[in-house]
This record gives structure tokens, C-alpha cells and sequence, in this order.
């Protein structure tokens, strides 16, 4: 039995933070907890205990509030990492209030990292997003491409991060950065999954809301893009494949010896599957139809973007595990359950 250790978790109500909450407890980590609620609620919190039985600390707060952060980090002395979720995420959100998004995504990680300097704290694993390429110029994409400018605001928080991640790694910190592809899916126990507040913006929310019947018909934003069937094309990645790298980068900064290190790790399933595909894959799989028509594109978005994993394969020793049809299953399990189908 290894030695528990406890780790931070910012913004862990979330949809990707919960599940990693649950694969940090599965390999024996202490996760404690902090969310404002501000894009979640306290669902997923129960979700995680339901799955692991287990009880853990948690702080209510905003990350871009020093005194909230410096409280917890004066009580929470022992940290081994902390896993920065915290954040906005929507694309098309951020082309309409971009002002909300800097605020939020780059001043939380601002005042994180003051108060982590602070606190003497220095090992990070931060959330970012293959957004950050822009549209490459080849694909799949690997983490030595230069970034394009940005199609939305919030790329452009996720390339700022970044940007202020290898200005400070020199003050002594030890900081992995995680540029995710496109998560779906759900806990395959169907008790956490993604919960979005309103309308959902991400894809196989709707999806699934579509073949719940609470939203009418699905709208594919655009089919004259230059991809084989004019949809956009993605690296859909299951979302506890995602988890678990998270553990996997919190064992690569224990192991590295360097007293400062930056690494960014692309985490994508190496495929690129389009909308339209994705569509008639989810009635494959679940046997239900989702009505969608074609509108217009959206603002922000890139055309095609899929991700070489190589580096995270060979260096995390991480590989997916889960299918795009566990995916959309597991999706579509979790969206039967919340709505009592
Ligand atoms: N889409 C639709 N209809 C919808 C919703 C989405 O056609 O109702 C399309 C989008 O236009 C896009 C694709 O489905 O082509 C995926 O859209 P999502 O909103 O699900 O995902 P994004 O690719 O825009 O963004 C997501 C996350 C980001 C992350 C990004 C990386 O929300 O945080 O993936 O690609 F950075």
C-alpha cells in the first residue's frame, strides 16, 4: 500500500475534475476538493462518493480570490500537487462575453500561482486544451506545433496560460500541462457524467438531451467545411481515459529529478471523427434517434483538429482504453439515468 498523499483539486464539481477526483482516489491519493459552483453544482460530488464510499474535504470559493486560496493552502500544508480544473470552457460563450473568460481562466491560474509561491507549494498540473494550436497545419497534431492565433477567446486564455506557465516554471515550479481534446462520456457506473447548467454548448450533451427529448433537435453547425462530409471533424476521448492521465502526470513530476520542469502533453485519442459521424454513431450504438438539422457555422470554431498521443503514450506510460462507441454508451447510460429513463 502506497503512501496516501494528499493533492488539491480546483474546480472538482466539474465534469472532468470528478472523474479525476475518482481515479485519484482508486490509486490512493487524498483528494481535496475546492469548487465556486459557479458552472456546477453539487451532483458530482455525490456521484464520487457513491462510486468510491469515500468522504473528503471540500472548500467552496472562487480561485481568483487570494484570500479564499490562501486560506485553504495555510490549511492544507501537505500537498503533493495540485490539479488546476478550475475554469470556463466554452467556446461559444467566450466569443460572447470574452472579458468574462480572461478574467476568469487566466487570473484564477495568476492568483493560484501567487499564492502557491507563497505557500511554497510547487508542483501543478494545469488543464489546458488542444484549442491552443489554433488550426494546425497538419494533422494529427503533436505538441511541438507552433500555436496559430487562436479562433476564440477562450483559446486565447488557454495559449495565455500557457505562455505564463513558461515565464514562471523558473521560480521554481514543476508544472505539467495537459492539452485535452475533446472529452465525452460518462463513469461507466452511470453516477458521475457531465452535467452542463442551461442548454448544453458542448456537442454529445446535446446529443443526449436530444434523444432524452428535453431539447427538440439537434443543430450541426455547419456542413461546408472542407472535411470528407462538411461537418468539423474531433479527437473525442473518453473522459476516464482522461482521469487517469492526470494520475499518470502527477507520477512523472514525483519521478523527474529536475528541481524545474515544464511539460505539455497532448491528450487525445490519435482519430479524428466528425460531427456527422459522431451523430449516426450515437444511434448505432443506443438504438435511438436524434433529430438534427444543418445551421449555420459557429463563431470560434476550428475546422478539423485531432491530436498525436505518442508522447503521452511513451512518457506517462498512458494509453485510451475506451472506444468511441463506450463513449457515446456511457454518455447515453448517464443521460437515461438523470433523466429517469
Ligand atoms: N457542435 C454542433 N452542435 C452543437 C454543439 C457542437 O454541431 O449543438 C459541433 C461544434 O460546432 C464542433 C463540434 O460539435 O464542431 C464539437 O463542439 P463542442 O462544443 O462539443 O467542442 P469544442 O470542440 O468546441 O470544444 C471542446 C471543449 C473545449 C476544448 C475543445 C477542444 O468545450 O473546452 O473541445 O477542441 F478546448
Amino acid at each position: 500500500m502506497m503512501e496516501r498523499k494528499k493533492v488539491l483539486v480546483t474546480g472538482a464539481a466539474g465534469y472532468i475534475g470528478a472523474h479525476t477526483v475518482v481515479e485519484l482516489f482508486n490509486s490512493g491519493y487524498e483528494p481535496v476538493m475546492i469548487d465556486n459552483f459557479s458552472k456546477s453544482d453539487k451532483t458530482l460530488l455525490s456521484g464520487i462518493r457513491a462510486i468510491t464510499g469515500k468522504d473528503f474535504k471540500f472548500y467552496e470559493g472562487d480561485c481568483n480570490d487570494n484570500i479564499f486560496l490562501e486560506n485553504v493552502l495555510s490549511q492544507e500544508r501537505e500537498l503533493s500537487c495540485i490539479l488546476h480544473f478550475a475554469a470556463f470552457k466554452s467556446v461559444g460563450e467566450s466569443v460572447a462575453q470574452p472579458l468574462m473568460y480572461y478574467k476568469n481562466n487566466v487570473g484564477s491560474l495568476i492568483t493560484l500561482l501567487e499564492v502557491m509561491k507563497k505557500f511554497n507549494q510547487n508542483k501543478l498540473i494545469f488543464s489546458s486544451s488542444c484549442t491552443v494550436y489554433g488550426q494546425p497545419d497538419s494533422i494529427p497534431v503533436n505538441e511541438s506545433a507552433p500555436f496559430k492565433r487562436a479562433e476564440s477567446p477562450y483559446g486565447a486564455t488557454k495559449q495565455m496560460c500557457e505562455r505564463i506557465l513558461e515565464d514562471v516554471v523558473g521560480n521554481g515550479f514543476k508544472i505539467i500541462s495537459l492539452r485535452y481534446f475533446n472529452p465525452i462520456g460518462a463513469h461507466p457506473s452511470a453516477q458521475l457524467g457531465e452535467l452542463p447548467v442551461g442548454a448544453p454548448n458542448n456537442l454529445v450533451p446535446y446529443i443526449t438531451q436530444t434523444a432524452a427529448k428535453v431539447r427538440n433537435k439537434l443543430t450541426v453547425f455547419g456542413n461546408d467545411y472542407n472535411t470528407p462530409d462538411g461537418s468539423c471533424i474531433r479527437d473525442f476521448i473518453h473522459v476516464v481515459d482522461l482521469a487517469v492521465a492526470h494520475v499518470r502526470a502527477m507520477e512523472f513530476l514525483d519521478r523527474a529529478q529536475s528541481p524545474t520542469l515544464l511539460e505539455t502533453f497532448n491528450l487525445g485519442t490519435g482519430v479524428g471523427v466528425s460531427v456527422l459521424e459522431l451523430v449516426n454513431e450515437f444511434k448505432k450504438v443506443t438504438n435511438v434517434e436524434v433529430p438534427f438539422t444543418i445551421g449555420p457555422r459557429r463563431p470560434g470554431d476550428v475546422e478539423k483538429v485531432y491530436g498525436d498521443p505518442t508522447k503521452a503514450n511513451k512518457l506517462l506510460d498512458w494509453k485510451t482504453k475506451y472506444s468511441i462507441q463506450d463513449s457515446l454508451l456511457h454518455a447515453w447510460q448517464w443521460e437515461k439515468k438523470i433523466r429517469g429513463i
